[in-house]
């Protein structure tokens, strides 16, 4: 994916833009959002560019699950409104899938029953929905597996269960929450190659929270570096020339390595 940022390129979102742009799949507007004394969000704005892949990375507790809970419409701001492909979302919806952390696998399914169940609850008849199940499992790597049970594979098998259920919905909008936590450092590696193929292939919007500085500027077009509670957007950081240098490449490239330095020279003050 071709970015024609100069490299390093900071933008501070805008907080009031009047109307969508045309390629901003989602847009968060000043949202805010306080539990019970704890002010998690305040004022957070930030557009997620379509087709891109958008990464959420900030301290510990500052709200990034919180915000993915706002853009699924699973929990509703207190302020602020999210706006998805222009309008404003009001609950769930079709449009957008959640990756958990948890994956959320159905124990007494079947791989495929467990891809095709988003399908299956909106009444695609089984044949057709078990064709496009049996496409994501192969795209995440998962083809030979499709009779298996959850309780038969390992954890990052099953995050990629999760994953080729968020796929298999065709939902324009992936949020992804830590997927890639729970895996050893040789599946982590793995996953993020096959992330960026996916983002490359499928034009999906992928939101991304991840702790780790090198996972976010590995696969992501746009890194969105949040404050501590109550969280705003610090700053958004769009890595540019390096996406076409080959998934191999990409951890020798200087602009990486630039990348991941001003990230943790950003972050590191609020560790401490
Ligand atoms: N249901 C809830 N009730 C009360 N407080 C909550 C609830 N969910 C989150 N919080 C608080 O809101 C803040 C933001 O939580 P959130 O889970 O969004 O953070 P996060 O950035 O995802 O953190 P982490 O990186 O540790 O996953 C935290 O201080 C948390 O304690
Ligand atoms: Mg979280």
């Amino acid at each position: 994916m071709a970015m024609s940022q100069t490299n390093l390129a900071s933008v501070q979102s805008a907080p009031s833009v009047a109307a969508a742009e045309p390629d901003v799949a989602v847009s968060a507007r000043q949202i805010s959002k306080t539990y019970g004394e704890v002010e998690a969000l305040r004022s957070l704005s930030l557009e997620f560019p379509r087709g891109q892949l958008t990464s959420l990375l900030g301290p510990s507790g500052c709200g990034k699950t919180t915000l993915l809970k706002i853009v699924a419409g699973l929990l509703e701001p207190d302020s602020g409104e999210i706006l998805v492909n222009g309008k404003a979302v009001t609950g769930p919806g079709p449009d957008r899938a959640f990756v958990f952390q948890d994956f959320a696998l159905l124990p007494w399914a079947s791989v495929i029953r467990n891809v095709a169940f988003g399908l299956e609850l909106r009444g695609v008849a089984k044949s057709e929905r078990e064709d496009v199940a049996r496409k994501y499992i192969g795209n995440v790597g998962l083809a030979g597996f499709e009779n298996a049970y959850p309780h038969e594979l390992s954890g990052g098998m099953r995050q990629r269960v999760g994953l080729a259920r968020a796929l298999s919905v065709d939902a324009d909008v992936l949020l992804m929450d830590e997927p890639f936590s729970a895996v050893d450092e040789q599946t982590r590696r793995k996953f993020q190659e096959d992330l960026l193929s996916l983002v490359q292939n499928e034009n999906k919007t992928f939101i991304f929270v991840t702790h780790s500085i090198e996972e976010a500027v590995y696969v992501s077009d746009q890194i969105a570096i949040l404050l501590p509670r109550p969280s705003r957007v610090l700053e958004v950081i769009r890595p540019s020339g390096f996406r076409d240098s080959g998934a191999v490449n990409i951890r020798r490239d200087p602009e990486y390595l630039d990348i991941v330095d001003k990230i943790w020279a950003s972050l590191r003050s609020y560790v401490e």
